[in-house]
């Protein structure tokens, strides 16, 4: 989202009233505004990625639309410059969230300045607050450690760095801490991921393009070299980036200058830049698929991160973090035992942290609010060996009770000596459960109520 409406800066139109439509983009259209209409159900096709470029979303009422940006804005943390049309804007209903703001169906051009000087304002601020949101690197490991220390060593250098890693192991986190850390840190950072872009337009998205420089050109637009002006540029997946643009790319590391597409005005460039890879590119080098000279360009300071599967003991840790990032962006919460934690720091989690981070939001649906034990975990976290036991004891009773106890020569306590096995066993259901009742009496399979009494006449605390 830019913070200055620029004559050029994308606004989309929601609506199937054709004549509302059509009076929006005459007036955004004199504003130099570049107009796109859809109608509703065009646009609940469209993803987070398609909204984000907009500086403005003008749209109609529509409850699904509405719904579905809600779930959008709390999935992305992010909050869309919506504006919804209607007949009665005054009525402070409408402009709830996800609505920024709320305009008349056929507004003057000075009601529309009103709204669009007040998207400015929401965009810089969204701006600000999603630089913010940069995550520190968590990790006890000494992997994590090296890092962080190499982080401050390279962050104010201005050197090129690479960082290679499997998908999930946080690259972006790494890239994003080096930006922040160095003296380019109120400038922009501007990510792109070369292996998501077709190779036709990653010219065009990375140096730009002037208006009518090819069919489908109808205004200029600036690349991200442009956009990241005095900043950093972060080339996400550069082993994916074809040979035809690795050329390209290096002269503009090499010379510090690019051209548009459809120009032949040089510009200048101060723009550092942080290229991150999972692919082997020295291996790419042999096979004649990725550039050497452009290589040691971008491997001035190689950082390489190790999967997470070589740093369990960060897995802990990790997940108290990703936790409490579901609690700060208030999508509910969840804890873990000791031992789900433990059983998780096994697993060989061939997405990394991404993966660890679906889990765990997955856990705080699926159980909100409560606490997830080793059995409650899906069945590909757990070893074979946990997984079978889990199974004998759901049908059958524990074999050293199952076991007839033999009678010692002096008799025995009957009562008292059941009694123990009670109390031993709620009270390690309540020590599994981090002493929440009610989950404790799930594992026990009696009611709540009547794990409290129990817990009353033992006199067990809490
Ligand atoms: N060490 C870490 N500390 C905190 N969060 C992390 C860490 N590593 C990864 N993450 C989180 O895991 C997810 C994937 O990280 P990302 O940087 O996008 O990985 P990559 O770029 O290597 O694919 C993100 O949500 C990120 O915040
Ligand atoms: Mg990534």
């Amino acid at each position: 989202m830019s913070d200055t409406t620029t004559s050029t800066d994308p606004v989309l139109i929601i609506d199937n009233d054709e004549e509302r439509a059509r009076h929006f983009k005459t007036l955004l259209d004199f504003l130099h505004f570049q107009c796109s209409i859809v109608d509703p159900q065009q646009a609940e096709n469209l993803g987070h990625e398609d909204f984000d470029r907009y500086t403005a979303i003008f749209t109609s009422n529509d409850e699904t639309l509405r719904h579905r940006f809600l779930q959008l804005n709390q999935k992305q943390a992010c909050q869309y410059p919506l504006v919804v049309m209607t007949e009665d804007p005054g009525n402070g209903e409408v402009a709830h969230l996800p609505f920024i703001a709320a305009i008349g169906n056929l507004p003057d051009y000075r009601s529309l300045s009103r709204v669009l000087e007040k998207l400015r304002h929401h965009n810089r601020r969204e701006r600000r607050r999603s630089n913010r949101e940069i995550h520190n690197l968590i990790g006890r490991s000494a992997a994590i450690a090296e890092i962080s220390r190499m982080i401050e060593q390279v962050a104010n250098t201005g050197a090129s760095v690479l960082i290679m890693g499997e998908s999930g192991t946080g690259k972006e986190v790494i890239a994003r801490n080096i930006h922040a850390h160095s003296d380019r840190r109120n400038k922009p950072f501007v990510p792109i991921n070369c292996g998501a872009i077709p190779s036709e337009l990653l010219e065009s998205e990375l140096f730009g393009h002037e208006k009518g420089a090819f069919t489908g050109a109808i205004s200029a637009r600036k690349g991200r070299f442009e956009l990241a002006e005095g900043g950093v540029i972060f080339l996400d997946e550069i082993g994916d980036m074809p040979l035809n643009m690795q050329v390209k790319l290096l002269r503009v590391l090499q010379e510090r200058t690019y051209e548009k597409i459809g120009s032949n005005h040089s510009n200048r460039t101060d723009v550092r830049v942080i290229a991150a890879t999972h692919r082997p590119l020295e291996k790419m080098i042999q096979e004649g698929t990725f550039r050497e000279d452009l290589y040691y360009r971008l491997n001035v300071f190689p950082i390489e991160v190790p999967p997470l599967r070589e740093r369990r003991e960060d897995v802990p840790m990790l997940i108290d973090e990703l936790i409490q990032r579901i609690e700060r962006d208030k999508r509910g919460s969840v804890r873990l035992t000791a031992k789900a934690k433990q059983m998780l720091a096994q697993y060989d989690w061939p997405g990394n942290v991404r993966e660890l981070a679906n889990l765990v939001e997955r856990l705080a649906i699926l159980h909100p609010h409560d606490v997830v034990d080793v059995r409650d975990l899906p069945a590909k976290y757990l070893s074979d060996e946990v997984c079978q036991q889990i199974a004998e004891q759901a049908d059958a009773v524990p074999a050293a009770l199952a076991t007839p106890q033999t009678l010692p020569g002096g008799g025995i306590d009957l009562k008292q000596y059941l009694a123990d096995i009670e109390v031993a066993m709620i009270e390690q259901a309540l020590n599994e459960t981090g002493h929440v009742v009610a989950r404790a009496a799930n594992l026990l399979k009696m009611r709540r109520t009547t794990l409290v009494e129990k817990m009353r006449k033992y006199e067990i605390e809490r």
